[in-house]
């Protein structure tokens, strides 16, 4: 597996509201990399940015659609593909979408791919102000047993995407490995999907991201999984992470992107 060179946001638009790429762009884009988009029909979930749009369309992408579901980021995301890769010969559509409910009724897709909110919204946090659609979302809007692990919302783009694949489509979705990989590959598989991990990384968590649901979850008996060193080999406790956090120290967790395929013809007939 190798790691793409470091991203460049040279040149982006990206106001404060709009996630400002980092590692976790770096990961996606260098799972994206080990797959042949050429020619692909593809929809990229939460476009932010428009960094890994970009990339697509460079790449050859015929057909890019780009969803987000806070409005404010789109025309950002226009005006970034418009400068960076103007001329090109891709069929792009911008839209605002929660997931993949704005899509209308187009379907055939060769690839549905994201890097989506993987942390519940704590109540003392507003969705749509500052960059917040960016880091958490509302467990109670993507019912899962998952989201104790803050997985709903990936999940609810592994249920919408059955409907939207060609045979054999991809999914490809930037996991943590916060809940273990076994968590994960569940996930895949008990919705159609053949999982696969095309690219890990271990990462430091976002010190700007609260961990306090994560923290009431393992209360109650939740595993996680979270490092003090960056070889991830000596586990500590959500809590520990999140007091580490609240005194400026790093802990860190592994990242997966994880390429799942549909397993059959139609899984929603
Ligand atoms: C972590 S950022 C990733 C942005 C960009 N893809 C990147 O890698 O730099 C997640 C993006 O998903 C969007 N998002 C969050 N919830 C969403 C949902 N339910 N449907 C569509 N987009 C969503 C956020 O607004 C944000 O722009």
């Amino acid at each position: 597996m190798s790691e793409r060179s470091p991203i460049s946001i040279e040149g982006l638009e990206i106001p404060d509201f709009t996630f400002k790429p980092n590692v976790w762009t770096e990961t996606f884009l260098s799972g994206l990399n080990t797959i042949n988009v050429k020619n692909l029909k593809v929809v990229e979930l939460g476009v932010g940015s428009g960094i890994v749009g970009i990339d697509l369309i460079r790449r050859g992408v015929s057909r890019y659609v780009g969803v987000d579901i806070d409005e404010r980021i789109l025309p950002v995301a226009c005006r970034n593909i418009d400068a960076v890769v103007p001329n090109n010969s891709c069929d792009i559509s911008l839209m605002t979408s929660d997931l993949l409910s704005g899509l209308g009724e187009e379907k055939d897709f060769d690839l549905i791919c994201g890097c989506l909110p993987q942390v519940s919204k704590p109540p003392t946090i507003s969705l749509g102000t500052a960059d917040t659609y960016a880091r958490y979302f509302d467990c109670d809007q993507y019912c899962s047993d998952l989201n104790i692990y803050g997985l709903g919302l990936n999940e609810g783009a592994l249920i919408q995407s059955k409907e939207r694949l060609k045979p054999f489509g991809s999914v490809v979705l930037v996991l943590s490995g916060r809940a273990g990989k076994e968590v994960l590959e569940k996930m895949f598989e008990r919705n159609g999907f053949s999982p696969k991990i095309i690219f890990e990384k271990n990462i430091a968590q976002l010190k700007e991201t609260t961990l306090a649901t994560l923290v009431e979850y393992e209360s109650h008996g939740c595993n996680f999984y979270f490092y003090s060193d960056q070889e991830c080999n000596k586990r500590i406790s959500v809590a520990e992470a999140e007091d580490r956090r609240l005194r400026g120290l790093d802990s860190y967790h592994k990242l997966y992107v994880v390429e799942g395929k549909l397993n059959s013809l139609r899984q929603n007939l």
